[in-house]
């Protein structure tokens, strides 16, 4: 049977954009530019998206459309020796990420639901902390993920033309609407001053002050919210034509995911400010206790709540769809399955994989600090490796597809990703397995000591 293809440059675009919007951008960016100094960390971040984001999103692209394959294929195909293994890793990488990234979208739909039958009405900090409990682990729990990855599986089991392209296409610009929608209800919020001013006036001594910890955050940041590191983009781009200018896509990606990430911190900080709550305290449940609670508090806080959790919902349903395709596209291109029973099984498989998080937030971190922390950058390194220094040649010439007048482009991205990238991902991914060892032995070894 024909591989699929996208039908349209859009459907393409916006199944990249919905890949790339997600948690990351809603849930994660508001959370570490508070807990790393706001404008201070906004201006790292965007410095990264444009100088390493944009150039490793090519990476992947240039490996999907050359081979028309999934991730294990293209890099079986380009490498040889051991370069061939490199895809597995986004297979094991991509089933972890998602097992967990489904319970969490699974808190999103459980608060929408909250505040469509019974409202935000809880102020009180603790109250709004057990709340949270109540939702993030436990029985209901483990069923908000089972509906959340049934409706990931539904859309891919439909295909490239008829569930993700169709579906991104009503996703992607709901989101943005909503958003947009919710940005201007931020700036009448008493609070939007004070906000605009934390968030928007960079402060460089404090960047030089804490560079060590501020750069590895915003590259980590830069990295998870573009969605690479784990094949999305070799396996979007695989379902490509020849024809398509990869670096102006690439550039349209970029600038949307960033600037829906800009804008959620136009709604978040002035709700925030409003009700006098620090952005950046807390763990995982920090956006959700001080948002459930500054809802509580702000005219029209209802509505505005469930339409942000709403919307947090969609933007993690059209990330998660792509990593589930990621694994979907191995079975059907290297196995011969069929796309219904690959998506299935493959589905149901991650779902187990999330229960142990559904129970004990511990398996949250155990996951998270693996699969962020350490595979997705160690899955950057080794593509950026590849293309910069073993395909060299084959890369600028499957760039120059489609662009009429390449220039020196070519040539600085090749150099982009050989060095550059390359000594910002090593330094990352350092510090990731040194966080993962403390995990390790702190945290997790204290909570097994204690069964
Ligand atoms: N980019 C997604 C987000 O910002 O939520 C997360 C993500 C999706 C990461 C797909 C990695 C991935 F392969």
């Amino acid at each position: 049977m024909a591989r699929e293809t996208w039908a349209t440059r859009a459907g393409f675009i916006l199944a990249a954009v919905g890949s790339a919007v997600g948690l990351g951008n809603i849930w994660r960016f508001p959370f570490i530019t508070g807990q790393y100094g706001g404008s201070s960390f906004l201006i790292t971040y965007l410095a990264f998206v444009a100088l390493i984001g944009f150039p490793a999103i090519l990476v992947e692209f240039v490996i999907g459309r050359r081979t028309d394959r999934n991730p294990v294929g293209a890099l079986r195909e380009l490498g040889s020796g051991a370069w061939s293994y490199v895809g597995w890793l986004f297979v094991v990488t991509g089933f972890i990420i998602l097992s967990y990234y489904s319970v969490v979208a699974g808190w999103f739909l459980r608060y929408t639901l909250i505040g469509l039958t019974e409202g935000f009405t809880i102020t009180d900090p603790a109250e709004a902390s057990a709340l949270f409990g109540t939702v993030s682990t436990g029985l209901d729990t483990l069923l908000f993920h089972a509906v959340f990855m049934t409706l990931v599986i539904g859309i891919i089991a439909a295909g490239v033309r008829r569930g993700i392209e169709l579906s991104v296409k009503v996703m992607v610009p709901a989101i943005l609407l909503l958003l947009l929608g919710l940005a201007v209800y931020g700036f009448t919020l008493d609070g939007a001053s004070a906000a605009y001013s934390y968030y928007l006036s960079p402060d460089f001594g404090t960047i030089a002050a804490n560079w060590t910890e501020i750069l590895p955050a915003a590259a980590g940041q830069a990295f998870f919210t573009l969605s690479l590191g784990m094949g999305v983009m070799i396996t979007y781009a695989s379902y490509l034509g020849e024809d398509r200018n990869l670096a102006s896509d690439a550039g349209i990606i970029a600038a949307l995911d960033t600037l829906v990430a800009v804008l959620v911190g136009f709604v978040v900080f002035p709700v925030l400010f409003t009700v006098g709550i620090e952005p950046g305290t807390g763990g995982p449940g920090a956006i959700f206790v001080s948002l459930t609670s500054a809802f509580a508090g702000i005219p029209g806080g209802r509505a505005i709540g469930v339409v942000f959790f709403g919307m947090v919902g969609i933007a993690a349903l059209s990330s998660a769809i792509s990593i589930l395709e990621v694994l979907v596209s191995y079975l059907i291109d290297e196995v011969g399955v069929a796309r219904i029973p690959a998506s299935v099984a493959l589905g149901v498989a991650v779902f187990l994989l999330g229960v142990p998080v559904t129970i004990d937030l511990i398996f949250l971190d155990l996951y998270d600090l693996l699969a962020d922390g350490i595979l997705l950058v160690l899955g950057s390194l080794l593509l950026s490796l590849f293309v910069g220094w073993v395909i060299p040649d084959i890369a600028r010439e499957e760039l120059r597809k489609g662009i009429a007048d390449i220039g020196g482009l070519g040539d600085a991205w090749i150099w982009a990703v050989r060095i550059p990238i390359v000594i910002v991902v090593v330094v990352s991914l350092y510090l990731g397995i040194v966080d993962y060892a403390d995990f390790l032995t702190g945290s997790f070894a204290d909570w097994l000591a204690a069964r």
